[in-house]
């Protein structure tokens, strides 16, 4: 599976969103992750299509991988579309129909995504991996940057990954240089990181380092 790495601009300096997107952009890594929150969903406010636009203004071809963390994904999928995400993930627990809309972000030719939060079983995705093209398993309660890794996550991925063997599985939440190489020995090959790659003095550098040490895992 190819490995993947993905900035979160949610950990950036808001003051310097344009720098930042730039910053994760030359740092190498494959992709940048876009955190919206709701404030209903998850207890937090982040921000909307207007950043999103921002990404594709200063960096049109770092890919942009959107996270709605909304509890009606259903009703911005369009102003997202608009705005410049290449990916749309949806959680499994909001409250829509996820077999419609994942058909409907792919209808509208944006790659779709699915995530869950900690509490819930790898079971409540198995219906849908043959509809989508990525799972993205949560390593931490949804709705800030900065949390611990919750290690208990870890036999759901490799429960996913047994049931899926070629599907790409990502990582949200807490990781850092040694966590993401236990979800990768779970069975992840995409790893989003925030904070951890936000504060390096050398983002490239890091991003490097987490290559070469994903890479050198079974
Ligand atoms: C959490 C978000 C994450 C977050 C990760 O609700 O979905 O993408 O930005 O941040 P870190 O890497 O700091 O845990
Ligand atoms: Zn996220």
């Amino acid at each position: 599976m190819a490995i993947e790495i993905l900035p979160s601009l949610l950990a950036a300096d808001f003051g310097n969103l344009a720098a930042d997107v730039l910053r994760a952009e030359a740092s190498g890594a494959d992709r940048l992750h876009l955190d919206v929150m709701d404030a209903h969903f998850v207890p937090n406010l982040s921000f909307g299509p207007d950043v999103v636009a921002l990404a594709r203004k200063v960096a049109p071809d770092f890919w942009r991988h959107v996270h709605l963390m909304m509890t009606r994904p259903d009703l911005y999928l369009e102003k997202f579309r608009d705005a410049g995400a290449q990916t749309i993930q949806i959680h499994v627990e909001a409250d829509v129909d996820v077999h419609r809309e994942l058909k409907r972000i792919e209808a509208m030719g944006v790659k779709s995504a699915l995530a869950l939060n900690p509490e819930t079983p790898a079971e409540a995705v198995f219906p849908y991996l043959k509809e989508t093209r990525e799972i993205l398993v949560m390593t931490v309660h949804p709705g800030y940057g900065g949390q611990k890794f919750i290690p208990e996550c870890l036999p759901k991925i490799a429960a996913i990954r047994k049931r899926a063997p070629e599907i790409d599985l990502m990582v949200d939440g807490g990781v850092n240089g040694e966590t993401a190489i236990l979800a990768a020995e779970a069975g992840a090959n995409q790893f989003v990181a925030g904070s951890y790659l936000f504060k390096q003095p050398d983002m490239k550098a890091a991003v490097a380092a987490m290559r070469r040490d994903l890479a050198r895992c079974p």
